[in-house]
């Protein structure tokens, strides 16, 4: 049985790419290199929600409506996370990664990290907690900053504001939860103390100039929306982007491939961790 209405029709690439376009124009936001299938998926998603009597009907209101474009590249850029998500990535990161990186580093010099695609400021945010808890010395020594970045400014929005539903914090033992968040309502509100040592920037992994000189480069979950040839031009720019040494960390389901195999070697293949050389 078919499925009746805007569902069972196919999205042709004409109104993909009018969309598209659509959104490059108002919001210079750029579909191009993410994965056809995906993007398409997605869109479908709003086709649904605004009941729209068929994909050309939906494409027509994008043009017009600042609204609904808002909606749909909220629906393109999922912001899924939580804090110390595969915490065995940053067991490791704590462990063996960041005390030789940290060490190095003659008195009073700057240390860059990088969390993109850091959505609602989770990743960020845990690694203040990591210096915050583990590298106390260090951090005294040292000039620290950490920059997360990403291309949604509603998302970004909620970075900012640092107030978590409880789910987002499962990871955290109930000490860290007590420690650094004060109870507000249903949500928890993370201290100012770990706010401001966390900077948010908005940026699009598709824009050369958005990319951050960094010693460490927390990139996970971000890739995957990518085809692989983008995926590529990304990972050169990291390796381009960090410093001698420097460390890149991917999510659980990423890897590095083409060329860019060749510019970083593997420091942990099971925690995708891997050092530029
Ligand atoms: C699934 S979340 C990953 C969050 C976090 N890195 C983690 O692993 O938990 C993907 C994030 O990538 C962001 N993103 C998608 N395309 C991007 C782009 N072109 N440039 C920068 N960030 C992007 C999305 O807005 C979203 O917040």
């Amino acid at each position: 049985v078919q499925p009746a209405g805007a569902e069972s029709e196919e999205m042709s690439q004409e109104v993909f790419r009018a969309i598209g376009e659509a959104l490059k124009e108002h919001d210079g936001f750029t579909l191009e290199h993410y994965k056809d299938k995906c993007a398409k998926r997605r869109i479908g998603i709003r086709i649904r929600a605004t009941q729209s009597s068929s994909p050309e009907a939906y494409s027509e209101l994008v043009s017009h409506s600042v609204e609904e474009r808002t909606h749909l590249l909220r629906v393109l850029t999922i912001h899924v996370s939580h804090f110390f998500r595969n915490p065995s990535t940053f067991a490791k990161l704590s462990r063996e990664v960041l005390p030789p990186l940290l060490k190095a580093r003659p008195d009073g010099s700057e240390v860059r990290f990088w969390s993109v695609g850091c959505a609602a400021g989770e990743e960020p945010y845990t690694l203040a907690l990591i210096m915050k808890e583990r590298f106390a010395a260090e951090l005294a020594r040292l000039s620290l900053s950490i920059v997360g970045t990403d291309v949604d400014a509603g998302t970004l929005e909620a970075a900012a504001a640092a107030r978590y539903a409880p789910e987002r914090l499962e990871e955290l033992k109930e000490r860290q939860r007590e420690r650094w968040f004060t109870k507000e309502g249903a949500k928890f509100q993370l201290v100012p103390e770990i706010r401001a040592m966390v900077e948010l920037r908005k940026g699009d992994l598709n824009d050369p100039g958005a990319y951050l000189f960094s010693d460490l480069i927390l990139c996970r979950n971000v890739l995957i929306y990518f085809e692989r040839a983008r995926q590529e031009t990304i990972l050169l720019r990291f390796a381009d982007s960090l410093s001698p040494g420097g460390v890149l960390v991917l999510g659980k389901s990423e890897t590095l491939v083409g060329q860019a195999r060749r510019r970083f070697a593997t420091v942990c293949p099971v925690e995708r961790i891997y050092r530029a050389v």
